[in-house]
């Protein structure tokens, strides 16, 4: 791991806008980007697809150590994530693989199994860190530590708008449902749960742009920087 880099740290619940932030923040700073829940969901994927049970034995925490998973752009620029050589992208995208990643995420072992590989990320000129604990558990020194918060309904129309733009009619209320499901998980789990660091930047994005968003982070970062 560069010492030298720096990193931007952007945690918080599904829906909250961190996806989209941390891309147009990639593309103002030119920094690499880091997406931590990309990884998790690999991992279920690949689980689902082994007919590895992620509660039982330690098969779940072999297949984090040995998970075959790569991000590279393509000719749009678009990141597509592969999964032992296979273009999984849109499954990744998947409810039902992000709710067995929030699963498979509360094994303390797994965690662990995948610390190493998401630090591998910090390289120069400097990293946007996606996630749910980069903060607090992956990138604890990182130069700039933003958790953005949205209400549950807010993020659950964001979900519905997005998942309507890929041609799929969600449910809005099963999507609140999900939400506040995932949300409990992720935030009373032991290990890492899903909480701002202690010197995070609170940024509640309800009500605002993902401009609007960017432009705060962009400030915060760039007065870090010049200390
Ligand atoms: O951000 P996402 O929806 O792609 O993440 C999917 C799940 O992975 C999320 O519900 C919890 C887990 N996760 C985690 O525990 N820690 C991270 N740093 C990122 C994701």
């Amino acid at each position: 791991m560069s010492r030298d880099a720096p990193v931007v740290a952007v945690d918080g619940p599904g829906g909250s806008g961190k996806g989209t932030v941390c891309r147009a923040l990639q593309r103002a700073t030119g920094w690499h980007l880091l997406d931590s829940g990309a990884i998790y969901r690999a991992l279920a994927f690949a689980a689902r697809r082994r007919g590895v049970d992620p509660q039982r034995g330690d098969g779940i925490v072999q297949l984090a150590r040995d998970l075959d998973v790569s991000f590279e752009p393509d000719s749009d620029g678009q990141i597509r994530v592969t999964v032992d050589g296979d273009d999984v992208t849109l499954e990744l995208r998947e409810e039902r693989t992000g709710n067995l990643a929030s699963q498979v995420a509360v094994i303390p072992a797994v965690r662990e199994a995948l610390l190493d590989r998401q630090r591998a990320f910090r390289a120069a000129p400097g990293l946007v860190a996606d996630g749910r604990d980069m903060g607090t558990v992956v990138f604890p020194d990182a130069e700039l530590k933003v958790f953005l918060t949205a209400s549950a309904e807010e993020r659950a129309l964001r979900r519905h708008k997005q998942l309507k733009e890929q041609g799929v009619d969600g449910n809005l209320a099963d999507l609140l449902r999900e939400i506040n499901e995932r949300d409990e998980r992720d935030s009373t789990r032991a290990t890492a749960p899903l909480k701002p660091a202690s010197d995070a930047e609170v940024i509640d994005t309800t009500g605002l742009t993902v401009e609007q968003v960017v432009g705060k982070v962009m400030t915060l970062l760039e007065n870090r920087l010049s200390l």
